[in-house]
C-alpha cells in the first residue's frame, strides 16, 4: 500500500518569523561535554586555548545558533568565582549534580571564547539552587558592565577589557526537581526569581532577556501550577518561560515513540495557554515567550550507572546516548513542532552538543563523528530562514495506545522572503511509501528543486560510531519533481525528507 499526503502552502499564509535561536544546543559541566568534548588541551586538533577543532568544525556544520552554559543541574552548585582567574588559583570542587570532580580549568572567559569562535550566542544561567540574587548581581556586573568597579576590573584584570554582553540568562534550572540541588516550591522560586530578575535588570538595564523555569517535565506533578504560580510571581520581571522535554522508546514500540512527539506540540501549548492565563488576570498585552532550552531523546544512557560513576571522577563517561536511526527520526520530528509554533518558542537547544546526549561524539584524545540526530537538525537549522507558512496538510492516520490518533505526515515548510526559496522538512510517520503532493502555486512562480534528500534505513536500530561513522547519512531523493505547480516525491517508510525549493 501507498500511503498519499497533500500540503496546500500560500506565502500569505504565515505563523510567523522563525527566530533562529531555536537552532541552539547546550553544553554542560557534565560528563564529557567539556572536557574531552569542546575543550581538550593536548588534542592534536587543539587550538592555542585547548579548544577542540573537529568539534568546533562540526558545531558549525550542525548549523548551531546559541549555546546554553554552563548547566543544566551542575548550575545549583556551581560557584562562577571558581571558573575565572589565573588557572592554577582556581579552586577543584566536588560537583553534587554528577557526583564528579570539578577542576574549574574551563569557566566562563574561556567559554565566551569558545562562543565566539563557534559562531553562537550564549545563553547564560545564574545558580538560584545554593546561591541567588547577590551573587547573580555580582556575575552580571562582571561578564557585563564595562568597567571600573570591582566585578568588571576583576574581568579586565582577567584579560577581557571588553564586557561580554551577554542578553540572554536563565534564572537557575529545573528548581521544581526533587534532584536539584536546593530545590524549591513555586512559591518560593518565583519570588527569588523576581527579585533576581529586578536587581540584574538594574545592573544592566540594555535589554537583558530573562528566562524563568518551568516544570522540568510535563510529567511533574505540578506541571501547569507550578507554571501559573510562578509566572503569577515574576510576570513582570521575566520574558520567557523554560520548557525541557526528553522523549523515551521504553517499550520499543516505534509507533509509540514516533507518537510521542504530538506530545511536544501539547506542551508547548499548554504553557502558551498557561502563560496566557497569568496575563489576562492582569488584562496585559504582555506574551511571554517559550524558550525550550532542553530537548532531545534520552532514555538508554539513563541506567544508575550512566548518571554516577565512584569515586569521584573527573570528566566520566555519563549520558553517552549512542543514537540510532529511530532517534533521528524523532528529533526531527519535534524540530517540525518547534519550528511549526515559531509563534512562541523564540529559543530551544538541543540537550546537549557533544558527548552528553549530543549530536557530536569523541574519542578522548581520538576522532569526533556525527551521531544520526545531527542530520535532522542541520538540516533544519540550514534551511530555517525565513517565515514559517501555516500548511494545510492532508494525511492519514495510524494508532497509538498512548497518543490516540496521529497523522501519518509531519511537515513544516520555512519561506524566505527575500529570495523566495522554500524549505520543505517532512517526516513520514507511516510504514509504507508515501505519495507527497505539495501544491507549490501559492508560494510564488517557478519555483524549482535545488535538493532533495531523506534520511532512511530499514534498520530503525542502526547507529552511526567510531568504527562506522557514516552508516547513517542523507541520501539524494531522485523522485523528486516539480511538475505544473506541484511537488511530486515518494517519501520512503518511516523517513525524513528535506526539499529545498528555489
Ligand atoms: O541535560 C541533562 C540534564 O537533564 C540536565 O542537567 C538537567 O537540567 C536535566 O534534568
Amino acid at each position: 500500500m501507498t500511503l498519499k499526503a497533500t500540503i496546500t502552502a500560500s506565502r500569505d499564509f504565515v505563523i510567523a518569523p522563525l527566530d533562529r535561536r531555536i537552532f541552539g544546543t547546550f553544553v554542560e559541566h557534565l560528563g564529557r561535554c567539556v572536557y574531552g568534548g569542546i575543550y581538550e588541551p593536548g588534542h592534536k586538533t587543539a587550538d592555542e586555548n585547548g579548544f577542540r577543532q573537529d568539534v568546533l568544525d562540526l558545531t558549525k556544520e550542525l548549523g548551531v545558533t546559541m549555546v546554553r552554559y554552563p548547566g543544566g543541574n551542575f548550575l545549583s552548585g556551581y560557584n562562577w568565582e571558581d571558573g575565572v582567574g589565573p588557572k592554577d588559583k582556581r579552586p577543584v570542587r566536588l560537583d553534587l549534580a554528577w557526583a564528579s570532580t570539578e577542576d574549574n580549568s574551563f569557566g566562563t572567559n574561556e567559554f565566551m571564547v569558545w562562543a565566539k569562535k563557534a559562531q553562537v550566542e550564549p545563553m547564560f544561567a545564574v545558580n538560584l539552587g545554593t546561591r541567588g540574587p547577590d551573587e547573580a548581581r555580582h556575575f552580571l556586573e562582571y561578564c557585563n558592565h564595562p568597567g571600573g568597579t570591582y566585578y568588571s576590573d576583576l574581568r579586565k584584570s582577567h584579560g577581557f577589557p571588553e564586557p561580554h554582553n551577554i542578553k540572554f540568562w536563565c534564572l537557575g534550572n529545573e528548581m521544581d526537581g526533587p534532584w536539584q540541588i536546593c530545590a524549591k516550591t513555586a512559591k518560593e522560586y518565583g519570588r527569588i526569581a523576581q527579585e533576581t530578575a529586578k536587581v540584574m535588570r538594574w545592573v544592566d538595564d540594555s535589554g537583558l532577556e530573562l528566562a524563568a523555569c518551568g516544570s522540568s517535565q510535563r510529567a511533574m506533578p505540578t506541571y501547569a501550577a507550578w507554571e501559573y504560580e510562578v509566572l503569577d510571581t515574576c510576570f513582570e520581571q521575566v520574558d520567557f518561560i523554560s520548557l525541557h522535554a526528553y522523549f523515551r522508546n521504553d517499550t520499543d514500540d516505534i509507533n509509540e515513540f514516533l507518537g510521542e512527539i504530538d506530545n511536544l506540540d501539547f506542551y508547548i501549548k499548554e504553557i502558551v495557554a498557561v502563560s496566557d492565563a497569568v496575563a489576562a488576570k492582569r488584562r496585559s498585552k504582555k506574551r511571554i515567550m517559550l524558550s525550550f532550552d532542553e530537548w532531545n531523546v534520552w532514555y538508554k544512557a539513563h541506567r544508575p550507572e550512566d548518571l554516577k560513576v565512584a569515586g569521584w571522577p573527573k570528566a566520566p563517561k555519563l549520558l553517552e546516548e549512542v543514537y540510532n536511526f529511530e532517534d533521528a527520526l524523532v528529533v526531527g520530528g519535534a524540530l517540525i513542532v518547534l519550528m511549526n509554533n515559531a509563534d512562541r518558542v523564540k529559543t530551544a537547544c538541543l540537550a546537549q552538543l557533544v558527548n552528553v546526549i549530543g549530536p557530536i561524539m569523541t574519542d578522548t584524545g581520538g576522532d569526533a563523528w556525527r551521531q544520526t540526530i545531527f542530520y535532522p537538525f542541520a538540516d533544519a537549522s540550514r534551511l530555517g530562514h525565513g517565515e514559517v507558512l501555516d500548511l494545510k496538510i492532508d494525511t492519514t492516520t495510524f494508532a497509538t495506545k498512548a497518543h490516540g490518533e496521529v497523522p501519518h505526515l509531519l511537515a513544516t515548510a520555512i519561506r524566505n522572503p527575500d529570495t523566495g526559496a522554500v524549505g520543505l522538512l517532512v517526516l513520514n510517520r507511516g510504514q509504507e511509501d508515501m505519495a507527497l503532493d505539495l501544491d507549490t502555486r501559492g508560494l510564488g512562480e517557478s519555483l524549482t528543486i535545488a535538493s532533495a534528500t531523506e534520511l532512511h534505513d530499514a534498520d530503525l536500530k542502526k547507529a552511526n560510531t567510531q568504527v562506522q561513522p557514516n552508516a547513517i547519512v542523507p541520501t539524494a531523493n531522485a523522485t523528486a519533481k516539480v511538475t505544473g505547480g506541484r511537488l511530486t516525491a515518494t517519501l520512503k517508510p518511516l523517513s525524513w525528507n528535506v526539499f529545498s525549493l528555489t
